[in-house]
């Protein structure tokens, strides 16, 4: 594997395999990786020739009062893991690699990056958008592999590339967890040993109200205030837990097949997402 820290060591990179008409797979990930980043690796492998995986905690998609200073940066063990599954090329720039001071230009989703996590962290789908767009033109990949565990983040990417014509197609893949249920994150390195045993309540209420919608005898708001009432006694500080449709996260009417169900809460100072995804139809889910 070979590490590089500008761009144009990496774009040197990139050119040759196109040049030798190879295809390349990107992984951008803010790094201390985890079982879910390696994941999204191996399914890159598996659809091009080449893979890059970008290791950038990107300032501009934290708040203020967020933890950018404090993101876990463990720069040398993430190495050493990318290398043991043989990615080909691993961009790890500093802050003024990517952003110049004089940088006029950003990329804003608007409607449905503006709900959710988009409401409680104003402009963090509008760094998002812009790191992606930025790292897609840097490393032009052919497909770009993200985790549905950010699932609204997805769906802003995937609304960012179909909007914006760019040439790469995202593929999404499903959520690496721990046996507890809970979500693989770098964020949850927060949690105490307390808080790790209540943090698996979290999924455990997206699969309650799973079962909830397919039972069908509750109204969609019902369902949702159950699961935030269940969150908060808990121990949880909720912030929000609704059921959408997964096409465009659209509150779900009962007309809706494909559904979402995305939760955000707080538990103690670590914020923790996740979502489940299913159809109404029955047969069309995978378990
Ligand atoms: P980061 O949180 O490091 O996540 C990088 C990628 O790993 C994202 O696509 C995310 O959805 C995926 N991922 C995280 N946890 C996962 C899990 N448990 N199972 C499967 N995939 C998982 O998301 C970001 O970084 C940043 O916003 C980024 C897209 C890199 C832009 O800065």
């Amino acid at each position: 594997m070979v590490t590089v820290n500008t761009i144009l060591e990496l774009q040197a990179a990139v050119k040759a395999w196109r040049s030798a008409g190879e295809s390349i797979a990107f992984v951008p990930t803010m790094g201390n990786l985890h079982a879910g980043h390696l994941h999204l690796v191996s399914v890159a492998k598996t659809k091009a020739d080449r893979v890059v995986v970008s290791i950038f905690v990107n300032p501009t998609q934290f708040g203020a009062g967020e933890d950018f200073d404090t993101y876990p940066r463990t720069e040398q063990e993430d190495q050493e893991k990318l290398k043991s599954i043989e990615t080909d090329l691993l961009f790890l720039p500093p802050v003024a690699e990517i952003y110049t001071p004089d940088a006029q230009t950003t990329v804003s989703v608007s409607g449905m990056a503006n709900l959710y996590c988009g409401a409680s962290r104003p402009g963090h789908f509008n760094g998002v958008a812009t790191i992606v767009c930025k790292l897609f033109n840097m490393v032009q990949p052919t497909v770009a592999v993200f985790g549905l565990k950010d699932f609204q983040q997805l769906t802003v990417i995937r609304t960012m590339t179909r909007d914006l014509n760019m040439p790469v197609q995202i593929i999404g893949v499903d959520t690496v967890r721990e046996s507890s249920g809970l979500a693989m994150s770098s964020r949850n390195g927060y949690l105490s040993a307390a808080e790790k045993t209540i943090a698996p309540l979290l999924y455990q209420s997206l699969n309650t109200a799973r079962d909830a919608i397919l039972a069908g005898n509750q109204p969609y708001p019902d369902i949702e205030q159950h699961a935030l009432r269940f969150l908060q006694q808990a121990g949880f500080q909720p912030d929000y837990f609704s059921v959408c449709r997964s096409s465009d996260l659209k509150n779900a009417t009962l007309q809706d097949t494909d559904l979402v169900l995305l939760a955000a809460a707080r538990l103690g100072k670590t914020r923790l997402i996740d979502n489940i995804y299913f159809s109404k139809e029955p047969g069309m889910n995978a378990d």
